[in-house]
Parts: C-alpha cells; structure tokens; sequence
C-alpha cells in the first residue's frame, strides 16, 4: 500500500484543499485502506468496522447498505473525516487524511465535503435561505453573493416557495432538501449522507433519492449514501454490502439491474 500511496506532499494536500477538481470520471477520490474502528466498552472491546478497503470513483453513486448495527454510521465518519479509525487509513484525493492538521480538516469538511444526515440537522431558528447561506459565510463568501446563491441552490432542490420558512413550518422531506442544499453550498465534490431518507415516508423518500440521483447526474459529484432503504438500488452505480463491520460484498450496476428487475417482476 506505501507505494501506492506516498506520505502526502505539501503540494498533495494544497491541491486537495485548495485545488480544482479534476473532472475525470475514474478519478478515485476516496479510498479506505484496512480500515478498523473499536470502540472501548466497560465489557471489552466492540469492532464496529472489522477491516474495510474501499474504493469510489468520481461521479459515483455508491450506496452502503447494511442492517442497522452493521457498521454503516462509524463508515460514514470514517470517510467523512468525522472521526478518527483505530487502525488503517482513509484517503481523499490520494491524501490521507489523518496527516492534515485541525485547520486543513475544517477547510475539508466545509469545502470538499457536504454532509447530510437522517435528521436533517438543519437549525431550526434560521430561515431554509439562512440555513443554505451557513456554510458559505464559514467559508468567508461575501453575505449577498452567499444569499444568492443559497436562493439558486433552494430553488434547484425544488424550494423556490420556501426561502423564508424555518424548519418547523416545514415537512420532513422539505427539511431534508434544504439539508440538501446546504451540503451542496461549497460545491463540494462529495455528497455523504447517512440514511437520508430514514425519517420520509415512501413517496418524500422517494423524491429524495431522485434528487440525490440528480446530482450526481447534473453536477458530477459523488454521493456516498449509507442507507437500508432498497429503493435507493434503483439509482446505485454500485452497492456495498456491509455486514458485522465488514464488507460483505459489492454489486455494479449490471448485477443491480438483474436483480431489481427480478425484484419487480
Ligand atoms: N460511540 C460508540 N460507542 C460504542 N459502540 C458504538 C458506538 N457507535 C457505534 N457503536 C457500535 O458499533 C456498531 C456499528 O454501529 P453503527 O456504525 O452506528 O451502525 P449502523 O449505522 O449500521 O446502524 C454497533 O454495534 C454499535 O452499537
Ligand atoms: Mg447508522
């Protein structure tokens, strides 16, 4: 693996910070290598995430599919930089993660990165335009340039009627696209999101996945989804299997069109 991937340059992590994407479609822009996670109990030890190597391409839409406790969440963190491995490494853009400093991590999370989460996470004293401008204003963008192009994101994700609502005079699946929109304010060239549609009925969850699938389609980022929701099967590149913390297998497109086909026959 060392020779594969060499301790990060300055100018490694500079291009990763700071750099323009590539657009090349079999770029891999994360990569988990031998990753395990343990968490300390008061009766010994729980491996959450045994030992996962994991490749995703630019433009990909991958999802991670496992039961609840199978190790989805501590993966989502893992390739989010949310959290740290007890063992192996995570890359993105070829560096690995664990060598950038407090400030390059934040510069990371809030520019290369939008997040979306089964409960929204949205701040429920700020308008849905506040909501999307955050991040933008972290990241030093002028306020009316930010409020613009928080209005342009609202109405991609079909909210151009919400801009001045808050959270609690909005439905979940609502809540969830201004989620939606925030994580695409920096222009992010990954989209995780961890169970997106675990708290939208059918028919919102639905329109959710659509929208994630429209992205990837339109914008060329890539979405990393970790979900047990099997309607997201229909729109995957590729699914990851996990099971007990460990990747119990992975099916491309071609295997996914057989077997949704059998699905709905
Ligand atoms: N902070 C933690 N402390 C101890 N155990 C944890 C912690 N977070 C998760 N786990 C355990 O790790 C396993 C995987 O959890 P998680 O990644 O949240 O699964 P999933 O997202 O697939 O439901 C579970 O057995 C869970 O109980
Ligand atoms: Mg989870």
């Amino acid at each position: 693996m060392s020779d594969l991937h060499p301790p990060a340059s300055p100018e490694a992590v500079a291009d990763l910070l700071y750099g323009p994407d590539v657009d090349d479609a079999r770029r891999v822009v994360v990569s988990a290598r031998e990753v395990r996670r343990s968490y300390a109990m008061a009766d010994g030890a729980t491996d959450a995430l045994q030992c996962v190597s994991l490749d995703i391409r630019s433009g990909e839409y991958l999802s991670i599919m496992g039961p609840s406790g199978s190790g989805k969440t501590t993966l989502f963190n893992m390739i989010g930089g949310l959290d740290k491995p007890t063992s192996g490494k995570v890359f993105i853009d070829e560096v690995d993660i664990a060598q950038l400093d407090a400030y390059e991590l934040a510069w990371l999370r809030c520019r290369k990165i939008g997040y979306i989460f089964q409960t929204f996470n949205v701040i429920p004293v700020m308008t849905s335009l506040e909501n999307v401008m955050l991040p933008m204003v972290f990241a030093g963008r002028r306020a009316d340039d930010a409020r613009d192009r928080a209005a342009d994101l609202l109405r991609l994700v079909g909210l151009g009627d919400r801009l001045k609502h808050k959270p609690p005079q909005l439905s979940g699946g609502q809540q969830q696209r201004v989620a939606c929109a925030r994580a695409l304010a920096n222009d992010p060239s990954i989209v995780l999101a961890d169970e997106p549609t675990g708290n939208l009925d059918l028919r919102t969850g639905a329109d959710l996945i659509e929208l994630l699938h429209r992205l990837v389609e339109e914008k060329g980022v890539t979405v990393i989804s970790a979900t047990h929701d099997m309607k997201m099967l229909n729109v995957s590149d590729r699914v990851v299997w996990i099971r007990d913390g460990r990747i119990a297998r992975t099916e491309d497109r071609a295997d996914l069109d057989i077997r949704v086909g059998s699905v709905e026959d």
